[in-house]
């Protein structure tokens, strides 16, 4: 087949119809509320037990601990009220070993990196109280109170054994306590969580907080009652416990684990390839085509494709393409941002490895189609997770007799932060399905930090419930 054919037979499966991200909203609002009225449900739709939003005046000194994204981040987060707050952190490599080993040697690990913090560029706090520590754990948990969740399953790489059905604030105080460290984790917050408050923090009530980075997930505002399988008895508990009387609960949807089933994504050959020499076969299947820990091994896959094909470097390949996760999402943002066709040939022989003398002519733009259409797809795919949550929650009009607030989703990770035109394409989206007037009421921005923010925010949260218990 010639190249433009072939390229263009691949089309379908990338640059998505306007029909197609209305079907793949409609799936996704069911599916939401799937996971609200019944546990088990690949949506997860997790209760949060966050009851109420920050409004930026709230003070006070918290650790925060981050594991889920590329680092373990371990920060000191000073909330100074009005708006305002300063992080002192540090980060710590989380080794594949540590990732994929035993649970328990993981967690004395991170209790080890706060114990170096608090030594190194530690707290001159002192006190005989133990200090309170918000963990984002950013992973798929069911969470029965605000300090205490069960792992349900590994995603992003991990795969540490003996920590599903475990529940992970336990194992971290376990760590904490067999090593004599000063620290109460009071708190276990999804980094989707930790965005949406912190967010609020610094800008004002938002809905939405959502994470596009190593990988994605969606948290929101509902009302507790929609959270049907908590049953009565709990969701009448929540109800008392909020400052805001609790009619509010954030749920973590982790929509990552959207369309598991296959029903309405557009899945392609590439993307079959990936999932079956993934870690997690046949899970996380929106997260696949949309976050960053993806997003350079469709890529891969695609130009392998074209160079057995024998119609890209004149079927010759390098050691960087022929491996397995080679490179990242790093490389489609720098060839998306490229301005000429030399940039990207540069980029290609600095990136990829790939021969100078393979490079001839229409290369470029090819490698150039391949990442457009990937993060098109990308951006476009996130664009109706967030549209699925305005009309779920019915923000796509001015709720009756109230002015016009607008809708505030505070948004951080890689792909949000580095891919070229992300907020555009999103924005795309939003118009196809929202409409004008309806997608014209949403600002999006970045809210960077969310998981130490967002952490410390939660601690302060369940010290406050600590402290007004009898
Ligand atoms: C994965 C995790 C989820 C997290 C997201 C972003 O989807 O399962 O909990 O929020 O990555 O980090």
């Amino acid at each position: 087949m010639p190249l433009p054919e072939l390229l263009k037979s691949f089309e379908p499966h990338f640059l998505l119809s306007d029909e197609k991200l209305r079907d793949v909203v409609t799936h996704f609002r069911k599916e939401m509320e799937g996971g609200l009225s019944e546990y088990g449900k690949d949506v997860a739709m997790v209760p949060s037990f966050v009851t109420g939003v920050p409004d930026g005046s709230e003070e006070g000194t918290f650790l925060a601990l981050d594991l889920g994204g590329t680092n373990l981040r371990v920060c000191e987060v000073r909330l100074f009220g009005e708006h305002k707050f300063e992080i002192k952190q540090q980060k710590y490599k989380v080794s594949d070993e540590l990732k994929e080993g035993q649970a328990r040697v993981l967690f004395d690990y991170i209790a080890d990196s706060v114990d170096a913090f608090l030594t190194d560029i530690g707290s001159d706090i002192s006190s005989n109280e133990p200090m309170h520590l918000g963990f984002t754990f950013s992973f798929p948990v069911e969470q029965t109170a605000i300090d205490a969740g069960k792992l349900l399953t590994w995603t992003k790489g991990f795969n540490a054994k003996n920590a599903i059905g475990h529940d992970v604030v336990k194992l971290l105080q376990d760590a904490f306590d067999k090593k004599h460290i000063h620290v109460r984790c009071s708190a276990l917050v999804n980094d989707t969580v930790g965005t949406l408050l912190s967010r609020s923090y610094q800008s004002g009530p938002a809905l939405i907080g959502a994470i596009f980075g190593t990988g994605t997930n969606g948290a929101y505002i509902d009302k507790t009652r929609t959270v049907t399988k908590l049953g009565e008895d709990k969701i009448s508990e929540a109800e008392k416990g909020g400052e805001h009387a609790g009619e509010f609960m954030v749920v973590n949807t982790e929509w990552g684990a959207f369309d598991n089933g296959r029903h309405c994504l557009p899945i392609s050959a590439f993307d079959n390839k990936l999932d079956r020499e993934s870690i997690n076969p046949r899970k996380q299947a929106f997260e696949k085509l949309v976050s960053g820990m993806y997003l350079g091994e469709i890529v891969r896959n695609i130009l392998l494709h074209l160079i057995d094909s024998s119609v890209l470097f004149d079927g010759y390949s390098s050691d960087v393409l022929n491996t397995h996760y080679g490179f990242d999402a790093a490389f489609v943002s720098g060839i998306e941002g490229c301005k000429t066709s030399d940039e990207v040939k540069q980029l290609i022989i600095k990136v990829l490895g790939v021969n100078t003398k393979y490079i001839t002519e229409g290369c470029t733009e090819v490698v150039q189609w391949a990442c457009r259409v990937v993060a098109e797809r990308a951006c476009k795919l996130a664009g109706c997770a967030i549209a699925a949550v305005i009309l779920h929650t019915g923000n796509d009009k001015v709720p009756e007799g109230e002015e016009d607030k607008g809708v505030d989703v505070g948004i951080d990770g890689s792909v949000a932060e580095f891919l070229p035109r992300f907020f555009d394409r999103v924005e795309e989206a939003l118009v196809v399905v929202l409409g004008k007037e309806g997608s014209s009421r949403v600002k999006m921005g970045l809210a960077k930090d969310g998981s130490g923010v967002g952490a410390a925010l939660t601690a302060l949260q369940a010290k406050k419930a600590m402290d007004q218990r009898p």
